[in-house]
């Protein structure tokens, strides 16, 4: 089939060399040439693992292409709307000025019986809203929401592979014809027994930030957790262990720590509050805003065990940050606990030096006065503390008696609680993890 790929940001580009990969014809168009120069030399704009080998692949076959030539997208008769949505400054409500000049110029140029197929994470009302919009001025043109549920480090997998298709459409024939064609799209990946989900607009758009909200929810309710465990001396780790064996509640994402960042889950809680507050419904989600709450306040308490390692006082210390992405085999830091940590301590007179194995350079843009050096041994020589914030395997390999032998201080804070307590304590570390 022939595709277009409106915005090449995380999204946007890993669907497009995903849909390349697929066997279709793809172009990729975005406002910034910079970027699109690059892409369409095959260099990926951010580090994903897999992603290298399919853009230049299917750069190489002919099959995708990159331009910022909106009217390209004549070649095409699908079109994906994968802009950000990034929350707007001074407030919780995502910004759609994104979404809404790319649908604008595609409109321009679609023709009919073409699919708009919108991916941008969005309020709901949102696609009802873009349908009257394109009903006006291209009445032969459906729209479908099909939201994406990619998770950053395993992007090109969840989009070939994911879990779940969901294709939100409108009622009667034009909707059947957009999820056929959907259907056709998503063909190898339908093949392989991924389940689809076909619902109106709304669904669709609620399916993303309620999977969003829940995810935020259970990491923020074993972080509360985490608190209580700190007043009473229980272990958080083995509590989550221990509920997670019950089927209905799983074990997975009850990993107590510093807590979530990124660019989904903390903006689309927020957006999500909004737009429930604009509905009249805010109360239906008001515990959003107390898992929001919880999570920062994990970072708090991070700073304040380096403190209280410290004596109390980190004047002058010298701490070795290990991690600065929001979470390992990524090069993100949009808020990223880490960076957030680093500030504080800085803030209050800390020397940090920190490193990360893939994050630096998108570190350094966010924080320019940081102390950045490239491996952990640079980052540990000479520390008075240790606090590892992103569990990259590198850290969580470190070996205790031979780390303590570089450093100025054996005292090290666990934010992802991570390390094994009794290893780091025998080889003569003060040891404190979040909620253990
Ligand atoms: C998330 C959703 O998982 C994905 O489905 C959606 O499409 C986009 O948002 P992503 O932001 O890539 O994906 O990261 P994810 O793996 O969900 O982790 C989010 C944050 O939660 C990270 O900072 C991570 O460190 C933290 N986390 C995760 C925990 O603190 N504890 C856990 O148990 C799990």
């Amino acid at each position: 089939m022939r595709i277009s790929v409106i915005g090449c940001g995380y999204l946007g580009v890993v669907h497009a060399a995903a849909m390349a990969e697929l066997g279709h014809q793809v172009v990729g168009i975005d406002v910034d040439a910079v970027k699109i120069a690059r892409l369409d030399a095959g260099l990926p704009t951010f580090f994903e693992p897999g992603l290298p080998e399919i853009l230049a692949s299917s750069i190489a076959s002919g099959r995708l292409r990159f331009t910022t030539d909106v009217s390209a997208v004549s070649e095409a008769e699908v079109h994906f709307v994968a802009v950000g949505t990034p929350q707007t400054a001074g407030s919780d409500a995502a910004d759609m000025t994104f979404v809404d000049a790319a649908f604008s110029s595609l409109i321009a140029h679609v023709k009919p019986g073409d699919l708009i197929v919108g991916k941008s994470t969005v309020p709901v009302g949102t696609a009802a809203r873009l349908a009257e919009q394109i009903a006006a001025s291209a009445p032969d043109v459906t729209l479908a929401w099909n939201p994406e549920f990619l998770r950053e480090g395993f992007a090109v997998q969840d989009t070939i592979r994911p879990d779940r298709l969901v294709y939100g459409v409108p009622d009667g024939a034009a909707g059947e014809r957009a999820a056929r064609i959907l259907d056709e799209v998503y063909a190898a990946t339908v093949a392989a027994g991924t389940p689809v989900i076909v619902a109106d607009y709304a669904t669709a758009e609620l399916v993303k930030v309620s999977a969003n909200a829940f995810l935020a929810t259970k990491i923020s309710f074993i972080n509360a957790m985490a608190e209580i465990a700190e007043a009473t001396g229980a272990d958080v780790t083995k509590l989550a262990d221990a509920i997670g064996h019950d089927n209905r509640i799983g074990r997975r994402f009850l990993n107590a720590g510093v807590g979530f960042g990124g660019g989904c889950l903390p903006k689309d809680i927020r957006a999500f509050s909004a737009r429930a507050r604009e509905l009249g419904k805010g109360e239906a989600i008001a515990f959003l805003d107390e898992m929001d709450k919880i999570n920062l306040r994990r970072r708090a308490r991070v700073v304040e065990l380096v403190s209280d390692a410290l004596g109390g006082d980190v004047t002058g210390k010298r701490v070795a940050m290990l991690g600065l992405a929001f979470k390992p085999h990524s090069d993100d830091v949009r808020d990223s606990p880490a960076i957030d940590v680093a500030l504080r301590l800085t803030e209050e007179g800390a020397h940090v030096v920190a490193t990360d194995p893939q994050a630096i350079e998108s570190a350094r843009l966010r924080a320019p006065h940081l102390t950045y050096v490239s491996s952990a041994e640079e980052a540990l020589r000479d520390a008075d503390a240790v606090v590892l914030v992103t569990e990259w395997p590198e850290f969580v390999a470190l070996d205790p008696v031979d780390t303590a032998a570089i450093v100025a201080g054996r005292r090290i804070v666990d934010g992802r609680n991570s390390l094994d307590p009794a290893a780091w304590r025998a080889a003569g570390w003060q040891y404190a993890g979040l909620g253990r």
